[in-house]
C-alpha cells in the first residue's frame, strides 16, 4: 500500500469519482455484497449446524494460519451496527447470502426457526432503512450431513436444493423480490471437488464434472420452487465469468483458449441460457454426457429474471502439450497486481458484459461482484488509506459505463465487498473490504473506497 500524501488525499476527493457518472442510468443498483460464512460468525449460535466450510477450516492444513469463519467478523450479533453503517454509506443495495445450515442444519425438512427469524430481523432491518436486499440462496455452505450423504456429486443433493430454495422463499419471500440461487458454482464445483482448495477439499475430476452438472440442476430445479412458492419473487443465478484470452494469435493458442473457456465459463453459461452443453464443454469434460438425464436441460435452462455476472480478472492462455488434459497453460495476464496475484484489466469487464449479453442472454445483467484485495491498514491517525482500491473501483466502473454506452443492458453493481471478511482458503489475510475490520476489536473502519463510493452514489442520484 503506498501512502496518500495530503495533497494526493485533496486531489482523490476533488476529481469526479468515475469519468461519466450519467452513463449510469436512473435506478442503476449501488450495492455491496457480503457471504454469510464469510462475515456471520455465530458458528453454533441460534441451532446453526456445521458445513463444509466448518469442517474444512477445522482440518489442519486447509486454510491458511488455521483459520477459521466461527467469529468472521462476528455480524450475526453486530448486525444492527452493520445496517447502520451500510446505510451511512449511501448504497442503495445489499447483497448477502442466507446459510444453508444456519436455515436448514439437517440438510432436509422444517426451517430453523430461530434462523428465519435472524435472516426477517437482517431483511427488516434493511427495509427499514431503504436498502434493496438482493439474497444469495447458496454461498457454499452446504449442510455437512448433505456431504456425508454425498454431497454435490450425489444428484439427490439437487432436490435439496430445490426443497430448501422453496422453503426459504416461503419464509423470508415478502422481505426480499429478488433472488440468486447459486453463487459462482464453478468454484464449488472445480475448486471444492475438482482441486481440493475449497471445501469439502476432494481432488477428483469426476466427482467434480458431477457437482457441476448437479448444481447446474439445482439451480433450475430451484429457480421453480421459488416461482410456485412466490410466483413474483425475480430469480437468476451468479457466474463466475472470467476474461480469458489466447497468449497470441497462433490458431493452437487461441483453441487453448477456447478449451479453457468452455471447461470453465462454458460448463455453466451454456446450459443455464443456451439449453445445452455444447461440444466443446463436453469434449472438455469427458462422462458429463453420461450425467445428464432427459428433460435435466429444460430444467436446467428454466426461465430466468436476471443474470448474475461476478467478474474479477484476466487470464491469458496458451497451448502447452505437457499442461494438464486440456493441454492449456495459463496465467494472469498484466499486470496482476492485486495482493492476491490477480491482473487488473478493467477493460475484461467491459468484454464480459458484451459477450454475455451477445451469446448467452438478453436478459438484465448485474454485476453481483467486482472488487480486489489489497494489503490495506490502518495508518495512525486511524485511516485505511486504499488509494488503489479507488483506482480499481473507478476502473472498472469506468468498463461498465463502456458497456453501458454500447448497449448493454447493466442495472446494477456490487463490489466485493462491503467488509474485510474470512477469505476461504487464505483466511483473514486477504482484504477485500470497502469497510476494514480490526479483527481483535471488531472495529469497522471505511476506507477512503468507502468514502468515495458513497461520493459516486450521490453524485448519481443528484436527488437525493
Ligand atoms: C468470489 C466469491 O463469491 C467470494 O465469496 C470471494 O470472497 C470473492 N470471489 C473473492 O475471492
Amino acid at each position: 500500500m503506498i501512502s496518500l500524501e495530503p495533497a494526493q488525499k485533496a486531489r482523490l476527493a476533488a476529481e469526479p469519482p468515475v469519468a461519466d457518472a450519467r452513463a449510469f442510468p436512473a435506478g442503476f443498483r449501488w450495492g455491496l455484497a457480503t457471504a454469510a460464512y464469510q462475515i456471520e460468525g455465530g458458528a453454533t449460535a441460534g441451532g446453526r449446524g456445521p458445513s463444509i466450510w466448518d469442517t474444512f477450516a477445522h482440518t489442519p492444513g486447509r486454510v491458511r494460519h488455521g483459520d477459521t469463519g466461527d467469529v468472521a467478523c462476528d455480524h450475526y450479533h453486530r448486525w444492527r451496527d452493520d445496517l447502520d453503517l451500510l446505510a451511512a454509506l449511501g448504497v442503495t443495495d445489499y447483497r448477502l447470502s442466507v446459510s444453508w445450515s444456519r436455515l436448514q442444519p439437517s440438510g432436509h425438512g422444517d426451517l430453523n426457526p430461530r434462523a428465519v427469524e435472524f435472516y426477517r430481523d437482517v431483511l427488516g432491518g434493511l427495509r427499514d432503512r431503504g436498502i434493496r436486499p438482493l439474497v444469495t440462496l447458496y454461498h457454499w455452505d452446504l449442510p455437512q450431513p448433505l456431504e456425508d450423504a454425498g454431497g454435490w456429486p450425489a444428484r439427490a443433493t439437487a432436490a435439496r436444493f430445490a426443497e430448501y430454495a422453496g422453503r426459504v422463499v416461503t419464509a423470508l419471500g415478502d422481505l426480499a423480490d429478488d433472488w440468486v440461487t447459486l453463487n459462482e458454482p464453478w468454484c464449488s464445483a472445480i475448486l471444492g471437488y475438482g482441486e481440493g482448495a475449497h471445501a469439502p477439499g476432494r481432488a477428483d475430476e469426476r466427482a467434480a464434472v458431477a457437482a457441476a452438472h448437479h448444481l447446474n440442476l439445482a439451480h433450475g430445479l430451484a429457480v421453480r420452487a421459488i416461482r410456485s412458492a412466490r410466483p413474483e419473487a425475480t430469480v437468476g443465478i451468479t457466474n463466475l465469468v472470467t476474461d480469458l484470452v489466447a497468449t497470441t494469435d497462433a490458431p493452437a493458442d487461441v483453441a487453448a483458449a477456447d478449451r479453457l473457456d468452455a471447461a470453465s465459463n462454458r460448463l455453466f453459461l451454456d446450459p443455464v441460457y443456451l439449453g445445452e452443453y455444447s461440444p466443446a464443454v463436453l469434449l472438455a469434460h469427458p462422462g458429463l454426457d453420461d450425467l445428464v438425464h432427459p428433460g435435466d436441460l429444460d430444467v436446467i435452462a428454466t426461465p430466468t429474471d436476471f443474470a448474475g455476472v461476478n467478474h474479477y480478472q484476466r487470464i491469458v492462455a496458451r497451448h502447452d502439450e505437457t499442461a494438464g488434459p486440456l493441454h492449456v497453460a495459463q496465467r494472469p495476464a498484466d499486470p496482476a497486481t492485486t495482493a492476491f496475484g490477480w491482473s487488473v484489466v478493467p477493460a475484461s469487464l467491459t468484454a464480459v458484459l458484451t459477450r454475455v449479453a451477445k451469446e448467452f442472454t438478453a436478459l438484465p445483467l448485474y454485476v453481483t461482484e467486482n472488487g480486489a484485495a489489497y494489503d490495506d491498514y490502518a495508518d495512525p491517525n486511524g485511516d485505511v488509506a486504499d488509494v488503489e482500491r479507488v483506482a480499481y473501483l473507478r476502473g472498472y466502473l469506468d468498463a461498465v459505463a463502456d458497456a453501458l454506452r454500447a448497449g448493454v443492458d447493466v442495472r446494477g453493481y456490487y463490489a466485493w465487498s462491503f467488509l474485510d471478511n474470512f477469505e476461504w482458503a487464505e483466511g483473514y489475510g486477504k482484504r477485500f473490504g470497502l469497510v476494514f475490520v480490526d479483527y481483535r476489536t471488531q472495529e469497522r473502519i471505511p476506507k477512503l473506497s468507502a468514502h468515495w463510493y458513497r461520493r459516486l452514489i450521490t453524485s448519481t442520484r443528484p436527488e437525493t
